[in-house]
């Protein structure tokens, strides 16, 4: 594999080397017409006419801080990330997966939203919109939407599963060693508890409302547990099956809230399109190997049962379509499960410690997600989709953002790591038509790195981004590092 991947002076060169991969990637060149592109408004309206507008085409994506108190509530460094944020210029901020019972929380710093979080969760979205006002005189137009989640499988304390994964399950995440001794490892996930559980995203999502957000989204990916029921084929009972059963947890969560709010509350979802297959480091300690799995494969949501390294979005298009009956106004499309196979979801330069390095050209990975957007896109013209996968073209990103929204490959274009190394992309892009080469993301993983690290006092240390953000995080790395000294792993 090279040393770096991402080697590219000019557009050109980029353009060369998606050629020579086969890649369509399409990417503009006017500093003015990308301006213009990325800031078109983006109206979303429901049945009744109520209206939502975006102030331009930039979304910031969900970023967990994990930095957030025992008790659920935001912390300073949650203050902190979503001013700089609200600071940036992207008008559709979407706040990071925030846990809807306290057993459903990824770790211990995870947003927990419940009435003694409320009042730290209300600062948090007001800091974010009276500096957005403060930097543009406005707050028209900025779109905060609160991501809401049970971490299923990957919960800190009590890990509960849609059903039994023949892959995921003889292979525990890492730190479940901080479990407690007696956890119960891979409980399904009862129909009570699914059936309570839909009316604990309603209190959520109403509880959000009162708090001021715009709207909520459920996260239906990365293998968290909305995700993770797509896929249970195998489960007997209401919850399993076919895909109205595995799809009706989301789905009476959603006919639930918007029973209870009618149409004066946006509904979104982030939606994994495309699982993958659960991947595994190589015996040479680098190289990235999917984990053995049979065919055809059932444990996948939007695999090619047939050819599982393939998407087929057939079903995931299905969803979609429910979705949107069942009110959903905005859409974030999304790939793969960062815990086995990171890959997918955020092509990078280097990995994680520990990890594999990327096993495809990361070229690939950003052209999966856009093809599989675009395919969103194209089904549903009026259902404004928020693309992922950006980030790794580092300020190309902008170039291919106004391109795929030219092509109506989709409406909206979401950064993630980008944002925390450079919350000022928005800004910038929409300013001079142009990014500044020297502030953008090198996706070297750290951020991910910090959110692996579990050996501090509160039982997770916080995330940002170490290099770009040497303020916030330089000394939290430092101390990260030494903690991972002190308590290696086994
Ligand atoms: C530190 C970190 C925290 C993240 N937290 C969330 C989250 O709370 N919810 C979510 O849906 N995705 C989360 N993601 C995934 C990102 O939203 C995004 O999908 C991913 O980084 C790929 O986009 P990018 O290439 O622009 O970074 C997180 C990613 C990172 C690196
Ligand atoms: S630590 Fe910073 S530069 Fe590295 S991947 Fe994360 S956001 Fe990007």
């Amino acid at each position: 594999m090279p040393k770096t991947w991402f080697n590219y002076h000019t557009t050109d060169d980029l353009r060369r080397n998606a050629e020579q991969l086969g890649i369509d990637l399409p990417l503009l060149e006017d500093r003015e017409e990308i301006k213009e592109l990325l800031a078109r408004p983006v109206i979303m309206r429901s049945d009744g006419g109520r209206e939502w507008r975006i102030g331009n085409s930039l979304a910031i994506h969900p970023m967990e801080g994990c930095d957030g108190e025992l008790d659920g509530r935001p912390g300073e460094l949650t203050f902190r990330r979503y001013e700089r944020f609200g600071a940036g210029g992207a008008k559709l901020i979407w706040f990071e997966a925030c846990a809807v019972v306290p057993e459903g929380r990824a770790n211990p710093r995870q947003l927990w939203i419940h009435a003694g979080s409320a009042a730290g969760l209300a600062k948090m979205l007001e800091d974010c919109r009276r500096v957005h006002e403060r930097e543009f005189g406005t707050r028209d137009g900025l779109i905060a939407v609160l991501q809401l989640t049970h971490s299923g499988r990957y919960s800190f304390s009590n890990p509960l599963v849609a059903y039994h994964h023949p892959i995921l399950d003889p292979y525990p995440y890492a730190s479940l060693a901080s479990l407690p001794p007696r956890a119960k490892l891979w409980e399904i996930a009862s129909d009570d508890y699914l059936a309570a559980l839909e009316d604990r995203f309603v209190e959520a999502a109403m509880l959000a409302r009162e708090i001021g957000f715009d709207g909520i989204d459920l996260k239906t990916t990365h293998g968290y547990l909305l995700a993770e029921m797509l896929s249970a084929r195998s489960r007997p009972g209401a919850y399993g099956g076919p895909l109205e059963n595995r799809a009706r947890l989301a789905l009476n969560a959603l006919r639930k809230i918007r029973a209870r709010v009618g149409d004066d509350f946006l509904l979104a979802v982030r939606l994994g399109v495309y699982d993958g297959v659960p991947y595994a480091v190589g015996a040479d300690g680098a190289t990235g190997i999917p984990r053995p799995h049979e065919t055809p494969y059932t444990h996948g949501f939007g695999v090619n049962s047939e050819n599982p390294m393939q998407p087929d979005l057939a079903e995931p298009l299905q969803l979609i379509g429910w979705l949107r009956e069942a009110g959903v106004r905005l859409l974030n499309v999304s790939l793969g499960n960062p815990y086995v196979n990171p890959h997918l979801g955020r092509p990078y330069e280097k990995p994680n410690e520990g990890l594999y390095f990327d096993p495809e050209h990361p070229l690939t990975g950003v052209a999966r997600h856009f093809a599989a957007t675009m395919q969103v896109q194209n089904a549903f013209p009026d259902l404004p989709v928020v693309g992922t996968g950006y980030s790794w073209l580092q300020h190309f990103m902008i170039h291919a953002g106004a391109a795929n929204i030219k092509l109506g490959r989709v409406k909206l274009v979401g950064v993630g790591r980008g944002a925390l190394a450079y919350p000022e992309f928005a800004r910038d892009a929409l300013a001079r038509g142009e990014l500044d080469p020297l502030r953008t993301c090198k996706t070297l993983s750290y951020c991910t790195y910090l959110m692996r690290q579990k050996d501090h006092p509160m039982g997770q240390f916080p995330t940002g981004c170490p290099p770009f953000d040497k303020q916030g995080y330089g000394g939290i790395m430092k101390q990260a590092r030494t903690a991972a000294r002190v308590t290696p792993k086994s």
